[in-house]
C-alpha cells in the first residue's frame, strides 16, 4: 500500500501533552484536529478549547502563535471521531491507563482510514500491550511516537515501533517529525519506560522516596537532586509539577506491571500518601492549581 503525505493531524486528549503536540503541528503550518473527552454538556468541545487558549496563554512565551492556533480544530471524540478518517497521522496522548487507550483504539480501527499512522505517545506502556485484541491492519499501521515535556521545545522524540509496524509509514513520520516539528528521532526498543523513562523515572523516584525519608523542603530537595543530577531549570519536584503530579500513579502502576520482577526500580516504587492527597486536592501541578512548590509556599512544610 502506498504512504499517504502528512497533510493533517488528529491529536486525542488535549492535556498537557496533546495539547502541547496539537500546537507544534500548527507552528509547522500543518492544520490539525484537537479531540478531548466531553466534561460539560452544555458546552461539548470545552476542554479541547481551553486547551487552546492555554496554549497561546502559556507562561513565559506562547506554544503557538495565534496564526498557528487558526489551525487547529477542535472537537469531542463523542461527535467528530469520524473527522480521523480525514486526517494521516492519529496522534494519541490520553491518560497513561492501558485500558482506555485500548477502548480508544477499538473506536479508531472503525473510523480511521486503513494505511494512515495512529501513534501513541505512551510514556511507558509496550506497544505489544497498545495493540493487544486489534487488527493486523491497524497493528501494521501502530508505533509509538514519544514526546517530551514541554513539545514545542523538547528536541527529543522516541520512536519504538513493532514487528508488525510498516517501516514505509514509520518513516514518512519519522521525516514529518524531524522536518515539521523539529525532532531529534531516537529509535527506542519496545521495553517498559522505552530510553528516556526506564532511567528518568528509576531517579525521580529514588529522589522523592529520599526526600520524603529526610524530611527535606522541595528547594532542598532540588538544590540536590537538580543541577547536580543534570535537571538544572526544574529539579526533582519542579519537573514533577511541569510533567503532572497525577501522571506518576500512573507511570508507577503501568511500570512495576511490566518491568521484570527484579528490575532496580521495583525496589523502590512505593506509593506516597502525600502525592495522593495532591492529587485528591487538585495539586496536579502547573495544569493544575500548582504543586509540590505551590503547596511548599503556602505551608512551608516539610515533604512526608
Ligand atoms: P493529561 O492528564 O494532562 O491529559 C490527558 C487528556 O486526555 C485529558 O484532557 C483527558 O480529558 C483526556 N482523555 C482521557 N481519556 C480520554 C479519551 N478516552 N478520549 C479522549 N481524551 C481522553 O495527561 P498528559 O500528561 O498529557 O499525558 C498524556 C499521555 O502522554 C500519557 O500517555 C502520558 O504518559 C504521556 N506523556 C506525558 C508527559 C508529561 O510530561 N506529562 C510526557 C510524555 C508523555
Amino acid at each position: 500500500m502506498s504512504v499517504a503525505p502528512v497533510k493533517k493531524v488528529c491529536v486525542i486528549g488535549a492535556g498537557t501533552m496533546g495539547a502541547g503536540i496539537a500546537a507544534q503541528v500548527a507552528n509547522g503550518g500543518v492544520p490539525v484536529l484537537l479531540l478531548d473527552i466531553v466534561r460539560d454538556e452544555n458546552d461539548r468541545n470545552s476542554v479541547a478549547e481551553g486547551a487552546v487558549k492555554r496554549m497561546l496563554k502559556a507562561d513565559p512565551a506562547p506554544f503557538m502563535s495565534n496564526r498557528a492556533a487558526k489551525l487547529v480544530e477542535t472537537g469531542n471524540i463523542e461527535d467528530h471521531l469520524d473527522k480521523v478518517a480525514e486526517c494521516d497521522w492519529v496522534i494519541e496522548a490520553i491518560v497513561e491507563k492501558l485500558s482506555l487507550k485500548q477502548s480508544l483504539y477499538e473506536k479508531l480501527e472503525k473510523v480511521r482510514t486503513p494505511g494512515t499512522a495512529v501513534t501513541s505517545n505512551t510514556s511507558t506502556i509496550p506497544l505489544e500491550n497498545l495493540v493487544e485484541g486489534r487488527s493486523d491492519a491497524f497493528k501494521s499501521d501502530f508505533f509509538i511516537t514519544h514526546f517530551f515535556n514541554p513539545p514545542r521545545y523538547m528536541r527529543l522524540l522516541e520512536l519504538v515501533t513493532g514487528p508488525a509496524t510498516d517501516m514505509d509509514l514509520a518513516a514518512r513520520i519519522r521525516d514529518f517529525a524531524d522536518r515539521v516539528l523539529g525532532k531529534t528521532v531516537v529509535d527506542a526498543k519496545d521495553t517498559p519506560g522505552f530510553i528516556a523513562n526506564r532511567i528518568g523515572t528509576l531517579w525521580i523516584q529514588a529522589a522523592i522516596n529520599a526526600a520524603m525519608d529526610l524530611g527535606l523542603t522541595v528547594e532542598e530537595a532540588d538544590a540536590i537532586a537538580g543541577r547536580p543530577m543534570g535537571v538544572p531549570k526544574t529539579g526533582v519536584f519542579g519537573l514533577v509539577d511541569l510533567v503532572g503530579v497525577d501522571l506518576m500513579p500512573y507511570l508507577q502502576e503501568s511500570l512495576t506491571s511490566t518491568l521484570p520482577k527484579d528490575d532496580p526500580y521495583q525496589a523502590i516504587a512505593r506509593d506516597i500518601p502525600l502525592i495522593n492527597k495532591m492529587i485528591a486536592e487538585g495539586y496536579t501541578g502547573r495544569k493544575g492549581k500548582g504543586g509540590f512548590y505551590r503547596l511548599n509556599r503556602e505551608g512551608g512544610q516539610k515533604l512526608k
